[in-house]
């Protein structure tokens, strides 16, 4: 499985970390930046590991900026990406389970490098339940083509 991943400057060195375990695995892995701890700015890194994910390129994608939260705005404004933001096992899970995300963003001021990879391990391991989620993601899809998911029956 190909993973995506970037970060800004706030999560530079858990990237690295993580692109070390991913590795360990047995991942392939792609750095979209940064590189370096250098100020920038995370929409720039959002955007291009979320097109990755949006064309194929990769099936997965892991982010990493301060709070988890820019990162994951500006990532889940690439059409066809849904990325969730993540702080414990449980949301890590379950936006697998449920949402069906295809990227997870975390807080490298929010949870210590070790919480990341566990929380990376889970959401890389963990497969969509599909069933009735399947429509509401659908329907997270509908509205992104502006269209109103009131309509969509299946
Ligand atoms: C950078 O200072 C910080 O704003 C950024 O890493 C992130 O937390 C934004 O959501």
């Amino acid at each position: 499985m190909k993973i995506a991943i970037a970060s800004d400057h706030a999560g530079f060195e858990a990237k690295q970390k993580i692109i070390d375990y991913l590795k360990s695995e047995g991942y392939e892995t792609k750095d979209f930046g940064t590189y370096s701890t250098d100020s920038c700015d995370y929409p720039d890194f959002a955007y291009l590991a979320a097109s990755a994910v949006a064309s194929g390129e990769a099936e997965r994608g892991v982010l990493i900026c301060g709070t988890g939260i820019g990162i994951s705005i500006a990532a889940n404004k690439v059409k066809g990406v849904r990325c969730a933001t993540c702080t414990d096992e449980f949301c890590a899970e379950f936006s697998r389970r449920h949402n069906d995300a295809q990227m997870i963003s975390m807080g490298a001021r929010v949870i210590s490098v070790e919480k990341m990879i566990s929380l990376v391990k889970i959401f890389l391991s963990t497969d969509f339940e599909g069933g009735r989620h399947n429509r509401r993601v659908n329907k997270i899809s509908a509205i992104e083509s502006g269209e109103n998911p009131l309509n969509i029956k299946e």
